[in-house]
Parts: C-alpha cells; structure tokens; sequence
C-alpha cells in the first residue's frame, strides 16, 4: 500500500519526536512491504519563522493532499517567544487552531492507558493503579468555547471581555456517534459529560446525546457533570471507557486522565473528519524548556503514529505491531527520563529519545 503523509515536526522538541516515529514507522512499512511518501509542512512557530504566519493556505493544500498527517508538537515559551509578542491570532496555537477547522478535525480521539510496566508512575493510590485502566475521551474538537465569537471592549469604562459557547444540534450528534461507534469497538460505555446544571449548551448537549443513544442500545450510556467528573478521574478511573464531552471540557479532562497514566509523554491521540483523513499528535506539548537535548519521549508520538495506522489506514496489525513494540521496550525496562522516577527499580534503564526510537524500532 502507498501511505501519503503529511509531516509536522512544528516547535520545542517536535522535530526530535518526529524523528523517531518515523524511523518505526519506516520499519514498519518495510516489514509489511508499504511504501511511505512524506510531505513536509510547515506549521506554528516553524510557519511564523519563515512565512510570518502560522498556518498558510499552501499547507492546508498540502495537508489535504495527504491520506493523513503526523504532527509533533506546537508552541514555545510564552514568556520568552518572540512568537508570544505577535497579535493572538498570529500565535502558533492559532496555526493549530485554524487547521483543526480548516480540515473539519471535529472528533478528538485521546486514550489514556496505565500501562502495566508503568503503573509505580502513577500518582494514585496503589489499589487504584493496580486496578489499571484503559479510557478513551471523545473531545469536540471544532466547536464551543473555542471557535464561538470573541471580544474585548470596554463597557461603561472597564475592560470586558466575552467568549461565546456555542454548539448546534449536529455538531452534537456527529461527535456522540463517533463515541458510540468507538464504544461498540471496545467495552460499550459511554459517559458523557457536560454542566447541565448551569449551561443552557450542556442541556442541549445531554439532550441529543440521548437522541443518538436510542440507535445503540447495546451501549451503556451515563450522564456526569464535569466537575465531578475531574473527581472520579482520579478517585475511580477504570469506571470510565469512553468519555465523550465538548472542546474545553475535554482539553482539561484530557490533561488530567494523562497525568494519572504517570506521564504525559505516553498518550496519543488522533482528530479525524467524516472521511478516513486525520491528524495525529501526541497529546503533550512542545516543551520547549528540554528542546534540542535529546531527552524528550517520543513515545506518544510513535503511539500516534500507530493510531494513524489503524485509523487512517486500516493497518489493524502494523499498528498492533507498533503497539507492542513500545510495549516491549518497557518490559525490557527503558525508560526515558520523564517516566525513570527516582527510585526507579534497578532493572530499568535510562536512555534518549533517539534510543528509545532505536530500540523501538528493532522490536518491529
Ligand atoms: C491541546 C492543546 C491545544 C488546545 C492548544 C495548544 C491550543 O492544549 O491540543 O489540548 O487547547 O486544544
Ligand atoms: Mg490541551
């Protein structure tokens, strides 16, 4: 099969975790006899340094030209980026943002998994690590509080400023049918999550999740409210399997399930459209304080990677290949420095970003 694959190495360490998903991704396709083409595209800081801009029609042109796009990572130090000194909407966030609508990436898939080998990373109490757990949120990517109208003016002499959250019916739908089609895929439980005891958005949310939910009556379906939500995430986290909620909520709630994982740095995702198309980028930063060190994870990225795979290309076994890989290098006990804690046990082994996309990438 020919892959066509768009390629963003974007800011901070992007273009080191890049690197090495692509180096196993390369393996990969040597080994199952496919033929990647990369495109390089420019997006973020790496856009505004060259086109002063971070995002340009040419590479939504080119993203569009592409069967999928892997991204590393967007954004530098707001304090001390020339980048931040530029108007909000030239940002590179902005870059990232307009793409995602550019594209109509309105389904934001992030899994949070406590891998077995990493569970003395995690955070919580022991009986609740050893329980593991395996999520995935469902985050509305092209909507709400992110893409509604926005202002800031001054109203009878102070400084005021309005975001708007704004969601219409089939934005809902389309994403709850998304969560319900993944749901079916894995344990069948859906909770949806939103603040329908304040927000006129969430009560329509809850109500047309409930429409969708009467064509899947084999999927379990639950309400929560968001705050309690960010509770049981940490209290509970093996009750959830898909967590399905809108833009904002679910780029808090994602940071959160990935910390109780132990380390940012392990958590995929992918932001797919109603056609195969997709973006995918692991779900941390650009961590600009370690860029350019070699120290970085590109375990997320190479998980993202697999995603691309398995949705993008329906390459179910090459992305299980992948999947196992990374998970054999962590039985054999390397570990990049965000996930060696100290008082690591003695069979672990430190090493970099680009042995760990080595070791990766041997296993394939
Ligand atoms: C994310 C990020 C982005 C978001 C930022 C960089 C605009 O935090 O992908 O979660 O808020 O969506
Ligand atoms: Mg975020």
């Amino acid at each position: 099969m020919k892959l066509k694959i768009g390629c963003i190495s974007g800011d901070g360490i992007g273009p080191e975790i890049v690197r090495e998903a692509k180096k196993v991704l390369e393996k990969t396709a040597g080994k199952y006899g496919h033929e990647i083409s990369w495109t390089e595209i420019l997006l973020g800081g790496a856009s505004i340094d060259v086109h002063g801009v971070p995002l340009t029609p040419e590479v939504v042109q080119a993203a569009k030209e592409s069967d999928a796009v892997l991204m590393g990572s967007i954004g530098g130090d707001a304090n001390t980026s020339p980048w931040y000194q530029l108007p909000p909407d030239r940002r590179p966030e902005a870059g990232l943002l307009a793409i995602r609508r550019e594209l109509g990436l309105f389904a934001n898939l992030r899994p949070a998994v406590l891998y077995e080998e990493l569970a003395d990373a995690c955070p919580l109490k022991k009986e609740t690590s050893e329980a593991g757990f395996d999520l995935l949120i469902m985050r509305e990517l092209t909507g709400g509080l992110y893409f509604g109208e926005r202002r800031t003016t001054v109203e009878n002499g102070l400084r005021t400023a309005v975001d708007t959250l704004v969601y219409n019916e089939n934005e809902i739908r389309r994403i709850a049918v998304k969560a319900f089609d993944i749901a079916r895929k894995r344990r069948g439980k859906v909770t949806s999550v939103d603040k329908a005891n304040v927000l006129d958005s969430s009560r329509l949310w809850r109500a047309v999740v409930n429409e969708v939910a009467a064509d899947y009556p084999d999927v379990e379906l639950s309400h929560m409210l968001v705050d309690n939500c960010a509770m049981q995430l940490v209290k509970d986290p093996a009750q959830f399997d898909v967590i399905l909620t809108e833009n904002m909520f679910g780029d808090i709630l994602s940071d959160e399930a990935s910390m109780v994982t132990g380390s940012i740095g392990m958590l995929s995702s992918a932001s797919l459209n109603d056609t195969k198309f997709g973006l995918y980028e692991p779900s941390h930063g650009s961590a600009p304080d370690i860029a350019g060190k070699n120290i970085a994870n590109p375990i997320a990225t190479i998980l993202s990677a697999a995603m691309m795979l398995r949705y993008s290309f329906d390459l179910d076994k090459e992305a299980d290949d992948m999947e196992q890989a990374v998970k054999q290098v962590l039985k054999e006990g390397f570990r990049t420095a965000d996930i060696m804690p100290e008082g690591a046990a003695a069979s672990c082994r430190k090493c970099s970003c680009s042995e760990m996309g080595d070791r990766i990438a041997e296993r394939i």
